[in-house]
């Protein structure tokens, strides 16, 4: 029962918005060759391609790009603070060494989260969760990842009583999204926050029969795979269980054209401008 309520608000919110939208005419009309159905433009750890991901030079160019929402990873520091940031070492995109879960905040925020990426970038550091939600909830959308939960336990709880706190809860809510690879983690953030939609991340084409997406479907909205697993069938038996369907990592034209072709209602991209012009 609870899942249809939340399936219906979604839902209703989606057919209140449409009715009052430029877009109401077009999705009146049977579409004619060549037409595209709008796409949510998902900047992935911001605009990767250009800025250090998951920092605020990348969200800030994100949203100067006019992406419909931002996605990004979600760990926590030793000392129970949450962070943004993708790698669960922060070997890669910064200038130290160690296991995020290693690390207490004042180490992690004294990190150079920029420098990797070009000089131009230098200093900057990684966001905290909370900075991030109250930095731009109500300006762009914020597609929440729980990047390897399994390594923090309690971080559902944490997530959950920071959007809760700011109302963020709500159905419809200044779109907010949930996802994960882990697929229990997100059952849990359906249970804790019964009207902020959840999707399930994979890579893995078994997880894309009838029967298994309509077991996802029982605490799931959205359905994102790698786009090397993505056809036709795969879009249309996500809809029939009615669920919608985000794609990644778009790097190219090519990506971004294909997962068009493809009608899925989200493009997760490091690229926001490969969308954008065929997104009207
Ligand atoms: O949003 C999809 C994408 O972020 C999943 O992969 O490794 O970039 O977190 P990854
Ligand atoms: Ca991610």
């Amino acid at each position: 029962m609870k899942k249809l309520n939340k399936k219906l608000l979604i839902g209703t919110g989606v057919a209140f918005s449409l009715l009052f939208s430029p877009f109401s005419q077009a999705f009146a009309e049977e579409p004619t060759t060549g037409e595209r159905k709008q796409v949510d433009n998902v900047a992935h750890r911001g605009a990767a391609g250009y800025a250090p991901e998951n920092t605020i030079a990348s969200f800030g160019l994100a949203v100067d790009m006019k992406a419909d929402y931002i996605e990004i990873d979600v760990q926590r520091s030793k000392d129970g603070e949450l962070v943004v940031i993708h790698d669960t070492t922060v070997d890669r995109t910064t200038d130290g060494k160690g296991k995020v879960g290693d690390l207490t905040l004042e180490q992690l925020r004294s990190l150079d989260a920029g420098s990797w990426k070009g000089e131009e970038f230098a200093g900057e550091p990684i966001p905290t969760f909370e900075e991030i939600l109250d930095r731009y909830h109500g300006k762009v959308g914020i597609l929440i990842e729980l990047k390897a939960p399994e390594l923090y336990p309690g971080i559902e709880e944490q997530v959950a009583e920071a959007l809760s706190e700011r109302n963020l809860d709500k159905p419809q809510n200044e779109k907010i999204i949930l996802q994960s690879f882990n697929f229990d983690s997100m059952k849990k953030m359906d249970e804790l926050l019964p009207h902020v939609p959840v999707g399930v991340l994979t890579s893995n084409r078994a997880l894309t029969t009838k029967a298994a997406l309509k077991e996802i479907s029982t605490y799931a909205e959205w359905f994102n795979p790698s786009y090397g697993i993505v056809t036709e069938d795969v879009v249309n038996e996500v809809h029939s269980q009615g669920m919608q369907i985000g794609s990644w990592t778009v790097r190219s034209q090519e990506a971004a054209d294909f997962l068009f072709d493809m009608k899925v209602d989200a493009i997760i991209t490091d690229y926001p401008d490969y969308v954008d012009p065929r997104n009207e």
